[in-house]
Order: C-alpha cells, then structure tokens, then sequence
C-alpha cells in the first residue's frame, strides 16, 4: 500500500497550512501517542492519512478504515501533502500504476452502494461465499435475464471472480466483497428468485460463525419472492443435521432434501468430495409467502450532538457490551480545543464496523460515511449517541 518515508519534521507546521491547502482539511494528534492524522478531500472522496513518527523517519502512509477504492487518489494526494508540507523524502512507493483496480470495476459493488441501487434486472439470485466463481459464472452465462449478486468475504477470491467478468464479458454479476449475514439485510424484500449456499464452511468448533442460521434463513425468506429457494449444499453431514433443524424451526417453508445430485457444473472444492467419494447433501428450502416486511431505511445521524467540554475524558475506555452487539471507542484524536475525531469499533461482534465520529462544535458525523444499514449497527448507534452526550458527573 502506497507511503512514503520522509525526514523527521515539526509536526505542528502542518495545522498552519491547513488554510492555504488545495487538499488538506485538518489534522489531529492522537491523544495517546504521537501518531497524527490529517483529513484529505481529492477527486471528489474524502479520507485521512496516517503519519508515523519515528527516530529515523517518519512514515506518511494510508488509514485503512477511511482508504478510497481507487489507489491512485491515494497515492496523489500522498505526494500532494509531501509538497505542500516541503517534506524530504526517503523512500516512496507513490509511483502512479496503470493497471486498472478490479476493486474499481463498475461490477464491484460496495455494502454502502445498496442503499439506494437500481437493480438492472428484474429477477435477481444470489449467491453465498462463491469462492473460485465457477458456479456463479456458469449461472450468469445461462440466465442472462437475472441479475447475480455474488457476496465473497475472500477479498483474492472476489478479484479473481471480477477478472473473469471483465474477460468473459459477462453484464449480469455484481461482485460485493462483504459477509453475507450482513448483506442480506440490504435487500428489498421479495426480490431474490433464488439463494445459493454451496459448500459454506462448516465451522463445527465455532459454529456461531455459520453463514445459516435461524436469522440468516429469516432474512432469507424475507427477500426470497414466493417460489424463490433457498439452496444449500454440502459435504458436511454435521452441517446438514444443524441447517435442517434451522429449517424445520420455520413456519410457511417447505423443505426437500436430495442426496448426491448431480449438477450441471461442479466446482473446484466440489470435485475433491467427489474423488473422495464422499456423500454430498441438497436442501432446498422453498418460500411460500409474500414478505410484508419493507426494509426501513435507517437514520445514522446524530441530530443535535456536538462537542463538550472534557468529553475525550467521559467515554469509555472498555468495549461496552449489549445484547448481541458492542461499541468501542478505540482512540480518540484531537485537533485543538473543539473538535475530537474517534475510532470506534462496533455492532456485532462476528462483522463489527470500524469508523470514525468526527464531533466538532457545530455537530457530528461519521467521517467519512455513515454504517452499513444494519439494525445491529443501529442499536450500537444509539449507544453511540448516549455516550457522546455524557454529561460531567454521569
Ligand atoms: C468452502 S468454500 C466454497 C466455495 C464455493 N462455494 C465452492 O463451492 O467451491 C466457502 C467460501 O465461502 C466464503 N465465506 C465464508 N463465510 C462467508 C460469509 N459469511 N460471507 C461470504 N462468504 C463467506 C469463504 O471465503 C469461501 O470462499
């Protein structure tokens, strides 16, 4: 990832060039050690960067939580701060590349995008942890009327898939790169035709890590549309076991089991049980309602919080932790006498969110853009707010 290592400097020029800078909107200083961040604004995204003070030399790099996509905006504006600061370089890895990002492809698309999205297709699949793509890749070819939406947590694994997009010419996918407990939650309901669970993994030590369970197949039947299926298949006889007592758990669903079905393609993974032998189970689970639930759409904001006096010193320095969910305020940043900017980490524990509360005089807001959609998340926001209005003496 892009940085550049730079002579040691006085740090504190950089608040004085704030004004005059075509990039930089603030800077901060952490409050428990001398790490710094500085508040960008370049080619239409906003972000922050990292400086790292050290002996030898000081590192001016990337924040991940705050990273754009494109890696070239980071990079310029890498060396647009080093110029403006006069800073003196050691090292740099700022070379502007070529090659297009994957992570760039108008076929990649972000959990935040799915707030409002056009979907380009009126029948719309999705598939679960697709790994290598095969399965994906062969469905999209077949039914060109549907659009597939592919949720991979594999970052390498999403980009080899989007690679093979661009080269097959496929239109019909959308890659997300994001956990698809989450995910479904940001569907409308009643849109999915089908819900493909090839192979998760079985997680039979930590099985609270399982792509099915009773509220992923609760979400599932919300935007599955009536006749829309939920397929899992697996290898596992243990996971087949635990996801048909989920299912039977369910009203209004009729389940079909298969053994040993063959399908029209088999995927890397898939053909190793094969050889092996090994017994491979179906289970479809069949949605026989229209779902009346809508989706609502959740407000983030914090309506009325401002900065207080001595607020760094009231927020908690442990997670707190609630039913199903948590916040941390992991460290917190301070710009002068008015302005605080935290990261925090919060909602659940298997997928938490990582941002920061940028809390000035004026208000508050997540810098740069609000949680992903998730009623985890907003619970964990209303605790946010609680804490952020703790009054002295509470
Ligand atoms: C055992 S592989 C199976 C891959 C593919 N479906 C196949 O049949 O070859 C399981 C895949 O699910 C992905 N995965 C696991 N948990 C996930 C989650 N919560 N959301 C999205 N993908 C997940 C893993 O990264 C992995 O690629």
């Amino acid at each position: 990832m892009p940085h550049l290592k730079v002579k040691p400097f006085d740090s504190s020029i950089i608040a004085t060039k704030i004004d005059e800078s075509t990039i930089m909107t603030h800077v901060s200083k952490a409050l428990n050690s001398d790490d710094i961040l500085i508040g960008i604004e370049h080619e239409g995204e906003e972000f922050l960067l990292q400086l790292k003070a050290d002996e030898k030399a000081y590192l001016l790099k990337y924040d991940k939580v705050t990273r754009p996509l494109k890696v070239n905006i980071l990079k310029e504006a890498i060396g647009k701060v080093a110029k403006e600061l006069g800073l003196e370089v050691y090292a740099s890895n700022i070379a502007i590349s070529s090659t297009k990002a994957l992570l760039s492809s108008k076929y990649f698309k972000k959990i935040e995008d799915f707030v409002e999205i056009e979907y380009p297709k009126k029948k719309v699949s999705v598939e679960v942890g697709f790994g290598s793509g095969k399965h994906l890749l062969y469905q999209a070819h077949k039914n060109p009327d549907t659009l597939f939406i592919g949720l991979e947590i594999h970052t390498p694994s999403a980009q080899q898939v989007l690679k093979q997009i661009e080269l097959q010419n496929i239109e019909n996918i959308w890659v997300v790169n994001y956990d698809a407990r989450l995910f479904l939650e940001m569907l409308p309901s009643n849109i999915c035709q089908e819900i493909f669970v090839h192979f998760p993994v079985p997680w039979d030590k930590k099985p609270q890590r399982r792509v099915i369970s009773k509220s992923f197949l609760a979400e599932s039947m919300r935007v599955l549309d009536k006749e829309g299926r939920l397929e899992l298949r697996t290898d596992s006889d243990n996971y087949f076991w635990y996801a048909l007592e989920t299912f039977f758990a369910v009203p209004k669903t009729a389940v079909e089991i298969r053994k040993n079905e063959a399908l029209e393609v088999t995927s890397k993974y898939e053909a190793r049980w094969l050889r092996q032998e090994k017994d491979i189970y179906d289970v479809y689970v069949q949605c026989n309602e229209i779902s009346t639930q809508t989706r609502e759409k959740i407000d983030f904001n914090f309506n009325g919080v401002i900065y207080t006096h001595g607020i760094e010193e009231r927020l908690s320095k442990e997670a707190l932790v609630y039913d199903g969910y948590f916040i941390h305020f992991e460290r917190l940043f301070k710009s002068d006498a008015t302005m605080l900017l935290i990261k925090c980490a919060f909602g659940s524990f298997d997928r938490p969110e990582h941002k920061y509360i940028l809390l000035t005089q004026e208000g508050c807001r997540y810098f740069v853009s609000p949680p992903v959609q998730t009623k985890v998340n907003l619970l964990a926001h209303q605790k946010l707010i609680e804490q952020l209005t703790l009054k002295e003496g509470q």
